[in-house]
């Protein structure tokens, strides 16, 4: 009797829970549709067709987007060519680009900036977010470089055809044929680059950057232009840590098989780091080994082992400073505000609390009157 009164709650409960669940989901789409409803109509149905027909692998659309998709292999056969390792892990990373050429290249590419910002594919609502305020393409009054920025997603199949959408509306989002989960976040990252090789190579500067921090980038221009010099000082920038040591036991764990040494070469968070398309170049090839293995955990693996396998220089960021604010209640604003050398600030967001997007929009007001600068003036 007692029995079957507690089976009874818990089945109650177990509703409770997938009712909300589902209506999340439910009100997660909706949103997302609205999001996109900006999206000129004339072309979506195209688009999808396209898109199909990408997708299943029958080219025969001539468009550009099919043209880019068959010439992949072209490109990897220029760029590693006779190089290209037996079983290397490169080969099994590929990509679904928008129907547009991403990267357009400015006049003078040594002053091209590429911020390669590895995205989830739900977050629809970051990247519209960051396309709005840190992350515009754009050239400053002032300042020489010119900034475009490129979201990386993996594959996710419940918003896919709103990732296409999104795709062919900004041409700005590249999918990676790799699962939208948390253990292939190095892969994602290692494909990050190998995009960046193959499809705009002659970006000078890298920045990379995930879609749930805040930047301040005016910091980081005025970083290029006074204290960067990528043909006398040519490494990875960031804010690096010494002898950490490789976790075993707990959540993140990384095992032995994985990984022997016991502490990581010196490596800096993945929210936010630099580098030259050379260092590009010379991560990849030192990931074109054969059996070369992945470890998952992403700015160890990057910006620590890989880096030092291809005998990379690190740098710190001169006189740029981050901030979490995840363990105090001070939001980004704030910290904005009182410290001129914030480069960056990693908000609530990057816990997976996502309700309030006005942060970015609130904090990049901020940043723009710390720099006198108001968008109507700021490019030309
Ligand atoms: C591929 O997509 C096209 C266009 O939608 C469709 O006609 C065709 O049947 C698909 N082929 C396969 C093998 O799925
Ligand atoms: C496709 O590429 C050609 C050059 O290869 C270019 O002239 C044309 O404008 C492109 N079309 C679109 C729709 O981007
Ligand atoms: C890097 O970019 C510069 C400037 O755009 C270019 O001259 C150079 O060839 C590129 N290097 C590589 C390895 O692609
Ligand atoms: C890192 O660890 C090694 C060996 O444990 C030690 O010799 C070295 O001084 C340490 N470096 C720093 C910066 O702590
Ligand atoms: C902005 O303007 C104020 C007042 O004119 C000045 O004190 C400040 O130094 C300026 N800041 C920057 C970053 O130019």
């Amino acid at each position: 009797m007692l029995l079957s009164f507690y089976i009874h709650i818990i089945l109650l409960i177990s509703f409770a829970i997938f009712s909300v669940v589902t209506l999340t989901f439910i009100k997660r789409i909706y949103t997302e549709n609205n999001l996109l409803s900006s999206t000129p109509p004339a072309s979506i149905r195209d688009t999808q067709i396209e898109f199909r027909s990408l997708a299943n692998g029958t080219n025969k659309s001539p468009s550009n987007a099919s043209v880019a998709r068959n010439d992949e292999s072209d490109l990897r056969e220029n760029i590693f060519g006779s190089a290209k390792a037996k079983n290397s892990i490169l080969d099994r990373l590929t990509f679904i680009n928008p129907p547009n050429t991403v990267c357009i290249y400015p006049d003078n590419t040594e002053n091209y900036m590429i911020i390669i910002v590895l995205s989830r594919a739900l977050n629809f609502d970051f990247r519209q977010a960051i396309r709005a305020t840190w992350g515009r393409n754009e050239k400053y009054k002032g300042y020489n470089t010119i900034m475009k920025t490129i979201f990386f997603v993996g594959t996710d199949d419940s918003v896919q055809l709103a990732v296409r959408l999104e795709q062919a509306r900004f041409n700005d989002v590249i999918e990676i044929v790799i699962p939208e989960n948390y253990a292939f976040v190095a892969h994602k990252e290692l494909a990050s680059l190998l995009w960046t090789r193959l499809y705009c190579p002659l970006a000078r500067i890298v920045f990379r950057a995930d879609d749930d921090i805040l930047m301040d980038t005016f910091s980081l221009l005025n970083f290029i232009k006074h204290d960067l010099n990528l043909n006398v000082n040519d490494g990875l920038y960031g804010w690096f840590r010494l002898n950490n040591s490789v976790h075993r036991g707990d959540r993140w764990a990384v095992t032995r098989m994985e990984y022997k040494p016991n502490t990581y070469p010196p490596y800096t968070f993945g929210v936010g780091y630099l580098f030259s398309n050379s260092s590009c170049q010379r991560l990849l090839n030192a990931a074109n080994q054969p059996n070369h293995q992945i470890v998952r955990i992403g700015d160890a693996y990057i910006t620590g082992i890989l880096r030092d396998l291809a005998g990379i220089p690190f740098y710190d960021f001169h006189d740029l400073e981050f901030s979490y604010t995840f363990h105090d209640q001070l939001p980004c604003d704030e910290y904005f505000m009182d410290n001129p050398r914030l480069l960056l600030c990693m908000s609530k967001l990057h816990l997976g609390i996502r309700e309030d997007l006005f942060e970015f929009y609130d904090t990049w007001d901020i940043i723009l009157s710390k720099h006198n600068t108001s968008l109507s003036d700021a490019s030309y």
